[in-house]
This record gives structure tokens, C-alpha cells and sequence, in this order.
């Protein structure tokens, strides 16, 4: 019988894409982590590399086009849910859809009296506006740009204050530090024309003028009234009880963060902006509602990923990722990433609304402690691995014992 995909081994799996027809140049490089001697200026005091292993999802439909979906990640099981819950929706797959590309900046200003240098502000808009358009010029070329301004003025313990919103149109970029320069020497243009002293100027990562919707349906006869009922009690708990939001949001993480950093982007900056829009929303960053008896997940979240710049290009995994992903746009690659973490709610759902997700973890994980006790072979991974699954037991000890017992066989 044909072997399974994850049941072959690297060099197969990797044979096996190729002759799919990816292209072999990003399937040689994924393979190979950067060397210390390339990443030596990509931060500072470099004194090594450190490595994760980067699974894929294979069966990965988003708005009718097919991907192969990397995912850089340590936890084992993240990688097989969201092939699971991507599978179930075979043929049809995700949709997803985005409500644009622009970056938010803040220029703070401090001032006497923040009504009237609100007024002062607006006077003076068309300056400000034009002097936002020079300093963003240089994205133009690639379709990108300035999109305004608005002003916000507050008062606080700490005195009067004036904000500037601005928006800047990044294009492929995640923007933060073309939106940053532009920050910092459109503040002091503001505080001079309102009569103000420029306090900081910063990108805002609670990026709601990228906002990324994606929605699947998990027909009932695939995953049963028993996962429908399921994943809405999970659904439910999540929005009655933040302890469980948190946990909830975090397998939403699990999906979106490894393709993050399979592509070299910030995830940092993408967590911070989905826990914030889930708080700002006070709930789920995905929502599920029943539809003719099946199920309907919907993710909704800002998304600001790049597919140039920053790091997307400086490892040999990052850069082989974007190409076997192949994404033309980083609103593509955002859409994906929501879709992931769509698929990786949902079977954490599913999983711990029906058989709870232990048994399932606790598998995958006994190759870890396998390798811990000092299994190499394929061979022996599996062995110990079945092993520890055969009596339930899953410590190193038994995997020790159950090693020295393939080794005398
Ligand atoms: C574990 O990494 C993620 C889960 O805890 C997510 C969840 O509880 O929904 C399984």
C-alpha cells in the first residue's frame, strides 16, 4: 500500500514534492538553515543560530487556488491539526478576503491646551497632508503610499495632548520602518505648526486598516452534529470566560505564527495586534455559527505580514518558504495566515470538544521524548515512539528501556 505523506521520510517527502512539480531550488534551501557567517550583522552580538523544524500543510485551498502552506513551529501536533482541519474542507477550502494594506502611525505631541491645537491642526491640514505625501513618496513605485491624516486630542494627568493618526499604504512591506521615519520627522512639523513639543512618533501594530476576514464551512457529514455541537460549546466558553479566550486565541496563534515565522515576519508585532483586536472586540479572534446543520468558522484579525523586506529574505528558510507558498502580495500571504489559524482553532476545537486532545498530543509527542532518549534511526523513533503509545507511558525512562530493547532485537 502507498505510503501517507507523513509517513515517508524527509529525503521521500522531499522527492515527493518535487515530482508534484514545487519547484526543487526552495526545496533544497528549506532544508538547509542559514549559516552563522550570513546572519553574523542581522542583529547584534550574534554568537549562533538557532534551528526549528519547518512541517507543511499540503492539502490547502484558499479562494479556489491551491498552497503549500509552511509552517515553522517546536509543538508537536500544530502541523497534523491544521492538515486535518484543511483536508475536511476538501474541495472547496478557504475563503478570505482583505480589507486593505495601510499601515497606522502615531505622532505624539504635547501642548499648552489640546482643543486648540486640535483647531490649529485642522488649519493647517493641507500642509501636514502634503508633508505626509513627501515623506512617503518613495512607496509610490510599488503602488503604495500616503492615505491621511486624523488628529485625536486628549488630556490627562501628564498634561494636554495632541495625536496624529496618519495612514500609509505599504504594499508588500510590513512597513514598520518606512511608517516609523515617517513618524519621526512628521511630528516635529506638527508640534511647530500647533504650537506643540514632538514626544515620540511609532507605527501602531494594532493594525486595523489591515484587517484580514476568512471563513470556512465544515460540513456536517465530515465532522458530525457531535464536532458542530462541539466546536459551538468551545465557541461559547471562549466568548463567557477569558481564561479561556486566552487559551483559545493562543491555538489561533499556533497556526498564524508559524507561517509567520516559516516567512520571516514579525510575529511579535502580529501577535500584539490580534490579542489587542480580540480584546477591543471582547472576543474570539474566530467565531463559529451553525448554517443549514454545518458548521461555519469566520476569523477576523489585523494582519500586517510582508513578502519583502525586514527578514523575509534574509534566511535560506524564509526565503524558500515564500517561494513554495507562492503568494504574489503580502494581503495573499495575510489571507493565508488567517486561514491557518481558522483551520487550527477549529480542530483544536473539535479535538477537545469530542476526544479532548491528549491522546492525540501525547502521540506525536512520544517521538520527542524518543528522541530525547537517544533514538537516531527512523527506525527507532517509531519504535520507542509506539512503544511509549502502546502502554500510555510517556517518560524518558520507558523510552530508554523500550531503545535498549529495539538495540538487542
Ligand atoms: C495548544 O498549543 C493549543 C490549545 O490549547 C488551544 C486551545 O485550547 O484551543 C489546544
Amino acid at each position: 500500500m502507498e505510503k501517507k505523506f507523513y509517513e515517508l521520510s524527509h529525503k521521500e517527502r522531499i522527492d515527493a514534492l518535487i515530482l508534484e512539480g514545487y519547484p526543487k531550488e526552495a526545496l533544497d534551501l528549506i532544508s538547509k538553515p542559514s549559516d552563522v557567517s550570513e546572519l553574523e550583522k542581522t542583529i547584534e552580538n550574534v554568537i549562533g543560530v538557532g534551528t526549528l523544524p519547518i512541517g507543511i500543510i499540503k492539502d490547502f485551498v484558499m479562494n479556489k487556488k491551491k498552497y503549500l502552506v509552511p509552517m515553522m513551529i517546536e509543538e508537536p501536533s500544530v502541523v497534523a491539526a491544521a492538515n486535518k482541519a484543511s483536508k475536511l474542507l476538501l474541495p472547496d477550502g478557504f475563503i478570505a478576503e482583505s480589507l486593505g494594506n495601510e499601515m497606522i502611525g502615531e505622532c505624539l505631541i504635547k501642548v499648552e491646551d489640546s482643543k486648540k491645537a486640535e483647531k490649529l491642526a485642522i488649519k493647517n491640514m493641507e500642509k501636514i497632508d502634503k508633508k505626509g505625501k513627501e515623506l512617503s513618496s518613495s512607496l509610490e513605485k510599488y503602488g503604495g503610499g500616503w492615505r491621511g491624516l486624523e488628529f485625536r486630542p486628549f488630556k490627562s494627568e501628564r498634561g494636554d495632548y495632541l495625536v496624529c493618526y496618519f495612514y500609509v499604504n505599504v504594499a508588500d512591506a510590513m512597513g514598520a520602518n518606512r511608517v516609523n521615519s515617517v513618524a519621526e520627522e512628521l511630528g516635529p512639523f506638527i508640534a511647530d505648526l500647533t504650537d506643540g513639543m514632538p514626544i515620540m512618533g511609532i507605527l501602531s501594530n494594532l493594525a486595523v486598516r489591515r484587517i484580514v476576514g476568512a471563513k470556512a464551512i465544515w460540513k456536517k457529514e465530515k465532522i458530525g452534529k457531535e464536532g458542530v455541537d462541539g466546536v459551538l460549546e468551545a465557541f461559547n466558553f471562549a466568548s463567557n470566560d477569558i481564561f479561556r479566550l486566552c487559551t483559545n486565541n493562543k491555538g489561533i496563534m499556533n497556526g498564524i505564527d508559524a507561517v509567520a515565522l516559516a516567512t520571516g515576519n514579525d510575529w511579535r508585532a502580529v501577535e500584539a495586534g490580534l490579542h489587542t483586536y480580540s480584546m477591543m472586540n471582547k472576543k474570539p479572534l474566530v467565531s463559529y455559527r451553525e448554517e443549514n446543520g454545518d458548521l461555519v468558522g469566520v476569523f477576523e484579525g489585523p494582519l500586517a505580514v510582508a513578502i519583502t523586506g525586514g527578514a523575509t529574505k534574509t534566511f535560506n528558510h524564509s526565503k524558500a518558504s515564500l517561494a513554495l507558498l507562492n503568494v504574489s502580495s503580502a494581503v495573499e500571504l495575510a489571507q493565508v495566515m488567517a486561514c491557518v489559524g481558522l483551520a487550527n482553532n477549529f480542530a483544536a476545537l473539535f479535538a477537545l470538544s469530542t476526544e479532548g486532545i491528549q491522546k492525540g498530543h501525547m502521540r506525536l509527542h512520544s517521538r520527542n521524548i524518543a528522541i530525547q532518549a537517544g533514538a537516531k534511526s527512523p527506525e527507532e523513533i517509531d519504535f520507542v515512539a509506539s512503544e511509549l503509545v502502546r502502554e500510555g507511558k510517556y517518560d524518558t525512562e520507558k523510552a530508554r528501556k523500550a531503545l535498549d530493547d529495539f538495540r538487542k532485537l
